[in-house]
């Protein structure tokens, strides 16, 4: 099921035949490159197509950036060490955007380069996760070609999706057994993809071209809108892994069903078709055929995210996302008495760590006071209850490190000698001591309390 937009392919070319072609799509960026004389000053300027008059984009003299009319918060200069770089970046780009960019110096007429920029408005595709799409392109073929001569290809991204060459076809990693074009249709000019159970790494803008000397299809950009499944019946899920270790996604794929990182542009990092398991990780990525559980291995810091299974095994699909968190490093413990009198309170935080274990220990003792089970910040806090004085360490510790804090109680916690039942409490709390193993506790009062 796919829905066309309405909005048809234009190509806005200016004419200049020595200079380089750049393409962008409306509303995106652009750098143009320009390696200039050294301190400059140096200008951008720019013909638009069918326009004899040239304007200026953007003059750089000492520091200083003037952007010309029109191109007023839309120009950067990209500023780099080597002062002879010149690059600027434009955008959001606009329709009236296309023609010729030079950059040259300001006083003189020389000239360092020389851009042709062409504004594409893309051909707009929508398709539903999981189910094909076809994405139009249209070719000049010569009726008569013979099928060895027959050259197209289309490329996402610059990266190549699909690719017919002395009559073998290729497709590009991510797309295998997924992408077709008609060959029986393909004399008549229709170059049309097929795109079968769409991922969500799928979107982003595709271009056609054709003949040895890949001239553009009609429409010369297709972008490509992959929709999820409605929020409501997709779940969030936290995950917790730790660093090094791995974490398998809770939902069972037995026959079809990718695993996608939502990164700034999604990205499919495995792929279960008919029971085949592929992975696009370098090894990161496992799928278990048993239990239909997909996992990433040798877990990182920058795993952290948001992932999305689909799962085909069943019609409709269905789609989960699991916000993934890996373990990080616990941060010192921060550590103070929080109750002042006799026998005081002492408590030991963390503020940053998962699967923290904290744990007291008195100078001079080996055996713990007290310790808590291993929890994720901010709850990871472990109070104790003391009536020695002495120093306290906190050791908070979790996969990754161990980072330890002390505190000294001073005699008011012991108990002053004439404050009322301190004598009794301090025997008695001594002697249990004694008598059983180091209390322990988790939730502020001592095991004896
Ligand atoms: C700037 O332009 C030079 C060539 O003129 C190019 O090699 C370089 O990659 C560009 N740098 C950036 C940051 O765009
Ligand atoms: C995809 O389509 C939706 C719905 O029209 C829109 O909100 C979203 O911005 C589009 N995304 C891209 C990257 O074009
Ligand atoms: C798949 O999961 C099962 C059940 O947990 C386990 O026994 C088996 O070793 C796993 N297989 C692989 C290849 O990891
Ligand atoms: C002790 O630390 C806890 C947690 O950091 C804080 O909430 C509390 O206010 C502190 N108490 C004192 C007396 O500083």
């Amino acid at each position: 099921m796919y829905i066309f937009c309405c909005c048809f392919g234009a190509v806005l070319l200016a004419s200049s035949s020595s200079a380089l072609t750049r393409s962008v799509s409306l509303g995106q960026s652009v750098t143009l490159l320009c390696e200039g004389a050294a301190n400059g000053p140096i200008e951008w300027r720019f013909k638009q197509q069918q326009q004899d008059q040239w304007q200026s984009v953007v003059a750089l003299h000492d520091g200083g950036v003037s952007p010309g009319p029109g191109f007023e918060e839309r120009v950067k200069f990209v500023r780099t060490e080597n002062p002879w770089i010149y690059n600027i970046t434009l955008g959001p780009v606009v329709f009236t955007d296309g023609g010729v960019y030079q950059c040259k110096a300001l006083h003189t007429d020389r000239i360092f380069s020389d851009v042709r920029l062409e504004v594409l408005d893309p051909f707009q595709v929508f398709v539903q996760l999981g189910q094909s799409v076809s994405l139009p392109c249209h070719g000049n073929i010569h009726k008569q070609i013979r099928s060895d001569e027959l050259h197209f290809q289309w490329q996402k991204d610059g990266q190549d999706v699909y690719k017919h060459q002395n009559s073998k076809t290729t497709s590009g990693p991510g797309f295998e057994n997924r992408v077709s074009v008609s060959l029986d249709r393909a004399p008549h000019g229709d170059l049309s993809l097929t795109i079968k159970e769409a991922r969500l790494s799928d979107q982003g803008d595709y271009r056609c071209v054709y003949n040895i000397e890949k001239e553009n299809g009609q429409p010369p950009l297709v972008h490509l809108n992959v929709t999820g499944l409605g929020v409501s019946s997709a779940q969030n899920v936290v995950l917790n892994g730790v660093l090094g270790q791995s974490v398998a996604f809770p939902d069972a794929v037995k026959k079809s069903g990718t695993l996608t990182y939502q990164g700034d542009s999604p990205q499919t990092i495995g792929d279960v078709t008919r029971g085949q398991f592929t992975d696009y990780t370098e090894g990161r990525v496992q799928w278990n055929s048993t239990t239909g559980l997909f996992s990433i291995s040798g877990l990182k810091v920058e795993d952290s995210g948001m992932y999305t299974l689909l799962n085909n095994d069943a019609e409709p699909s269905k789609e989960n996302q699991y916000q993934l968190n890996v373990d990080v490093s616990v941060s010192p413990p921060r550590v103070n008495v929080t109750r002042d009198t006799y026998r005081c309170t002492i408590l030991c935080t963390v503020e940053r760590g998962a699967a923290v274990t904290l744990t007291w220990y008195r100078e001079g003792e080996a055996q713990s006071y007290a310790s808590s089970p291993s929890r994720n910040t901010p709850d990871a806090y472990l109070p104790l209850t003391v009536d020695e004085g002495g120093t306290y360490t906190c050791e908070a510790k979790n996969s990754v490190n161990r980072e330890t804090a002390k505190l000294t109680v001073g005699p008011h916690c012991t108990g002053e000698p004439n404050a009322p039942h301190s004598h009794l409490s301090h025997t008695f709390y001594t002697s249990a001591h004694l008598l059983s193993p180091p209390a322990t506790s988790v939730n502020g009062e001592t095991g004896l309390g």
